[in-house]
């Protein structure tokens, strides 16, 4: 589970051969001659075209959908969940149904089939390293974006666990959730650590790790240094939400939309806003990706940022109508181990961002980041990218239901009203698939989880974008599968 050997980071890149090897053969037949919007889309131009046509198919098929009877699509699951719900409030004080989040966590039954919102005491921090484990769907850490409550813990990937072995990246999380039907709002999950030094080992240091599918957090933060997020495995929507740290800060394997976000880097020195994992050796990792609508990105003054490196050789990241600050550097993007990143199946594109940081690209982007058409753009940008229409609800279904164990009513009044409609994206069609159909929709996302992904540990004392260079790391194979056993997802 190490996130791999730090400083080794100098030596050949052999293991990573044979993926690429792979990813080359794979490709290979698929490509058209001409580039479709320029860069990467010579590589990959089939696939962009496809994308485009199931979305277009889809859209109007869910349109149909949402406008008639059958416009309600929640889960059959996740609807009789809501039915059920019940709120406990965790309040350290002694005056709710829990003092601390562990016991909560730990009374709700396996195989549980209700809505469990956790009322957290608007802000109290609870210092507690906390793990849902997957046989406990349907749970939600509720407090106030005003005031939040705020779940904090230090530990690092060097951090020695009862083993005496350093605990690694995923080992390093303050709280992970391998359940599914995960919610949050008005939540910050912090992970406390010291900042790594530049080029430190096992620096990492998880606040989040979003394991399980179709999670949702709503009005959060997300703060940390290195590896602040790990966007695991699954479908993940994450709204309104500010997300801090240094090196690699949104990571994984997930496919997720995070719409209106704030993105910030916390580091004068590089820092790497998201290192997306997505390799086509690996089955099933095949429809992962993260795509930003309507985010703004910014840092420390001085700060150079990274839109992203490229962990695997098909890592996918698209920002729509971002805003980006002027310490996103001119190039923006980096390979990381791919040896060509403009034929590996890379795709990284940019459409209708702005800002000091946007406006470079016309002058400088690397050579096979893409800005994006509309028509490229479009299954990326709204809910439907992860299917939202089937599980993506308003926060406000977080209040209510009955009351805890002790009969302590949880007032209603409590509840977010933030979003009286489902936060679906008004400018695209309720939940259009993007890239396959909607029968494939029903399969979980992004499924790879085991050893075969080869990480490196990020360059953290790269100073600036020649630097990278430095980055050519000899990636150790990580093992991504969760500290569960059971780490497949229902
Ligand atoms: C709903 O729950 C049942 C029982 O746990 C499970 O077998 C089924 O796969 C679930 N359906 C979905 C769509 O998750
Ligand atoms: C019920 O909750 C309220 C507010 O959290 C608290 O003030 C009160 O003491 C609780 N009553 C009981 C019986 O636990
Ligand atoms: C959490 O609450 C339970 C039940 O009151 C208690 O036994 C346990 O010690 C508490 N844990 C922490 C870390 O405070
Ligand atoms: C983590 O926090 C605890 C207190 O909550 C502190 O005693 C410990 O020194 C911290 N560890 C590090 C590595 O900072
Ligand atoms: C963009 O995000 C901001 C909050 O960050 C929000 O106020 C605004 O309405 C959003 N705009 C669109 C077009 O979604
Ligand atoms: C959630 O965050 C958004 C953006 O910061 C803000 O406009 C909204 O008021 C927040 N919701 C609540 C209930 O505070
Ligand atoms: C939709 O996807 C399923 C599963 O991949 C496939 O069997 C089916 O042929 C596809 N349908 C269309 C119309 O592409
Ligand atoms: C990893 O995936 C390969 C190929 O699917 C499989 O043979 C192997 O058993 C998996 N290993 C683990 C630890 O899950
Ligand atoms: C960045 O790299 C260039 C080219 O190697 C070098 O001239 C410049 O001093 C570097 N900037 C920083 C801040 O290290
Ligand atoms: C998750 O829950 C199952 C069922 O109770 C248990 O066997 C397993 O040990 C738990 N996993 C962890 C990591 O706690």
């Amino acid at each position: 589970m190490r996130r791999g050997s730090t400083m080794a980071r100098r030596s050949s890149s052999a293991a990573v051969v044979p993926m690429i090897v792979l990813a080359a053969v794979l490709t290979s037949s698929l490509l058209p001659a001409a580039a479709a919007g320029g860069g990467a889309g010579a590589s990959f131009g089939n696939w962009i075209a496809l994308n485009q046509q199931s979305y277009a198919v889809n859209a109007a098929l869910y349109a149909q959908k949402s406008a008639g009877e059958g416009g309600k699509t929640l889960d059959t699951n996740l609807s009789a969940a809501e039915e059920k719900k019940v709120v406990y409030v965790v309040d350290p004080s002694g005056g709710g149904d829990y003092t601390n989040i562990t016991a909560a966590l730990a009374d709700i039954p396996d195989g549980n089939t209700k809505r469990v919102v956790l009322d957290l005491k608007p802000g109290v921090v609870f210092r507690e390293k906390l793990f849902l484990n997957i046989s406990k769907p349907f749970i939600t850490f509720k407090s106030d974006p005003m005031k939040p409550a705020t779940i904090s813990w230090n530990d690092t990937a060097a951090t020695l666990g009862k083993d005496g072995k350093p605990v690694g990246t995923v080992g390093s999380t303050t709280v992970a959730v391998e359940s599914d039907y995960f919610m949050a709002y008005g939540v910050v999950f912090r992970n406390d650590a010291p900042l790594a030094k530049p080029g430190a080992k096992g620096g990492q240091a998880v606040a989040l790790r979003l394991f399980g599918t179709k999670a949702a957090l709503y009005n959060c933060t997300i703060d940390g240094g290195q590896d602040t997020l790990y966007d695991h495995k699954g479908l993940h929507y994450f709204k309104d939400c500010l997300i801090r740290g240094s090196v690699d800060f949104i990571f994984g394997f997930g496919r997720s939309f995070y719409e209106d976000c704030r993105i910030e880097s916390v580091v004068k020195e590089v820092a790497v806003l998201t290192a997306q994992q997505r390799t086509k050796s690996i089955e099933g990792a095949i429809d992962s990706g993260f795509s930003f609508k309507n985010c703004s990105i910014g840092g420390v003054k001085g700060g150079q940022i990274y839109l992203g490196r490229a962990w695997g050789d098909s890592s996918r990241v698209v920002y729509a109508y971002t805003e980006m600050g002027e310490e996103v550097v001119p190039i923006g993007w980096d390979g990381w181990n791919v040896a060509k990143p403009e034929s590996s199946g890379i795709y990284y594109g940019e459409f209708k961002c702005f800002g000091a940081g946007a406006d470079a690209k016309k002058k400088k982007r690397v050579g096979w980041a893409l800005d994006l058409t509309e028509e490229q753009a479009k299954p990326f940008v709204g809910a439907h990218y992860i299917f939202g229409d089937s599980w993506i609800q308003p926060p406000s279904v977080t209040s209510g239901g009955q009351a805890g164990k002790k009969g302590n009513q949880t007032e209603a009044a409590a509840a977010p009203q933030a979003a009286a409609k489902a936060p679906t994206t008004a400018e695209a069609p309720a939940a259009a698939e993007a890239t396959t159909n909607v029968t494939a929709a029903k399969a979980p996302a992004a499924e790879a989880t085991n050893a075969t992904a080869a990480k490196t540990t990020p360059a953290s004392e790269a100073k600036n974008a020649s630097a990278t260079e430095s980055a050519k790391a000899s990636p150790a194979a990580e093992a991504t599968k969760s500290s569960s056993s059971a780490a497949t997802p229902k």
